[in-house]
């Protein structure tokens, strides 16, 4: 038999009932706050993603499912949504009629990570991105938005931490001092930090080796040196949380491992997930749909990990997605007969399913039990002649009979 790669699962019943209502609330979500669906190709050309992501960056560096076609072009299975997102923005030319745009999207990406608890080779994103707003506000209440995903979905306990990483050109100040503090104990860092210094030494602060960790405690933090307007921007985010009522943390050692962001930067994180904590992170990349070839446009996204909520929802699959009734039909009438009756159901507004098998009624129970089924409708021969359902309540365990021509969605409230 052959097996699925290494990293990469199937997405089956019923956990499966958790993407769905997670996808839904998010669809649901998201349009309270305007936002449209965008779809791109999983597939795109792998210098869409090192230009935007960076090319020194973990994921462009040795995380990318990268292969060449038929025709000897180097293509890339997506690592995340946002540079094919600011590709179909500046591609499709949606600026022209409005630069003021916000999508959402959702599906799979692909990582050539370690795999562990919380961490796949191809994961699902739930992501939104604003392009073309500039102000602090949208900031507050994009991240006001996964607030209220997350508290739709019950779960109270997503901690936000915020940051913010100035702009490039305060970058540019900071990241020199930075190398200059850290030079000094260039030859205690990690292999992998001693190469950062040089493309990379802002993630060196995000590095989890004891030694680096000791060295960058007391290095100098973006936070701490931006410029007066991406400071208010900041405080402008800060206070509006406070008025949304959000809690959040400041944590001055968010790098993000993407290279595209300025100023606000942001991770929603588990403390129930351990290592793999961060169960979504966004923020603002004003210069990227320039780079990328279109006009200057300002932008703000998030991207939200399923695989990673799921584990916090694991508790929450019994509840799921219901069904109002299961047709318990016995014999060639009965099923006819229910086939019908159930339609007519569904015209109400009710949900359920009629079991076509010739199992034994235990069988069939079962089952209508894993669907998690309110009522179980009995129908045979002998109800059929009696013109009669029986109804059991699954959960109180109680039977009733209802005539089959009053069999409708009130009768069964
Ligand atoms: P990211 O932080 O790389 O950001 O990913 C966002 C979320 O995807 C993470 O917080 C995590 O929940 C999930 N994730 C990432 N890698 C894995 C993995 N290997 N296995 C399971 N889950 C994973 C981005 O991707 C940005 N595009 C977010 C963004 C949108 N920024 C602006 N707009």
């Amino acid at each position: 038999m052959t097996k699925r790669i290494k990293g990469m699962y199937d997405i089956l019943p019923p956990e499966s009932r958790i993407w769905r209502r997670m996808e839904r609330t998010f669809e649901d979500v998201s349009r309270e706050f305007g936002f449209e669906r965008a779809a791109t190709p999983l597939i795109e050309r792998t210098e869409l993603f090192s230009r935007s992501i960076g090319e020194s960056t973990d994921i462009v560096e040795k995380e990318m499912y990268t292969f060449k076609d038929r025709r000897d072009r180097s293509l890339s299975l997506r690592p995340e949504g946002t540079a094919s997102m600011v590709r179909a923005y500046v591609e499709n030319k949606i600026y022209a009629a409005d630069p003021v745009a916000k999508w959402i999207y959702s599906g799979p990406m692909y990582r050539y990570e370690r795999p562990q608890k919380g961490r796949n080779r191809q994961f699902h994103q739930l992501g939104a991105e604003v392009f073309g707003i500039e102000g602090a506000e949208q900031d507050a209440e994009l991240i006001a938005m996964g607030r209220l995903f997350f508290e739709r979905l019950g779960l109270d306990g997503v901690e936000l931490k915020l940051n913010s990483l100035g702009d490039m050109e305060e970058r540019r100040t900071y990241r020199e001092g930075l190398v200059t503090y850290l030079e000094g104990s260039r030859d205690a860092l990690c292999d992998d930090c001693r190469r950062r210094l040089s493309t990379n030494p802002m993630r060196i602060l995000d590095c989890k080796v004891p030694e680096c960790k000791r060295i960058s405690k007391d290095a100098p933090l973006m936070l701490d040196h931006l410029g007066p307007q991406s400071r208010t921007h900041f405080e402008t985010v800060c206070r509006l949380l406070e008025a949304l009522e959000i809690p959040y943390e400041i944590d001055k050692r968010i790098v993000r491992g993407l290279d595209y962001y300025n100023r606000t930067a942001f991770e929603f994180k588990s403390a129930e997930l351990g290592a793999q904590d961060a169960v979504g992170g966004g923020g603002r990349y004003d210069s990227l749909v320039k780079t990328m070839g279109g006009p200057s446009t300002p932008a703000v996204g998030f991207a939200l990990g399923v695989e990673r909520i799921a584990i916090l929802m694991e508790n929450q699959v019994g509840e799921e997605n219901g069904l109002d009734f299961y047709f318990v039909a016995m014999g060639r009438n009965a099923k006819e007969r229910a086939v019908v009756l159930a339609q007519r159901l569904r015209r109400e507004g009710l949900r359920g399913e009629v079991d076509f098998t010739d199992r034994r009624l235990k069988h069939l129970f079962a089952r209508a039990e894993r669907q998690n089924a309110r009522y179980a409708l009995i129908l045979g021969d002998t109800e059929l002649e009696r013109g009669i359902v029986q109804v059991r309540d699954m959960k109180a365990k109680t039977q009733q009979e209802i005539a089959l021509d009053e069999l409708a969605a009130k009768t069964l409230e």
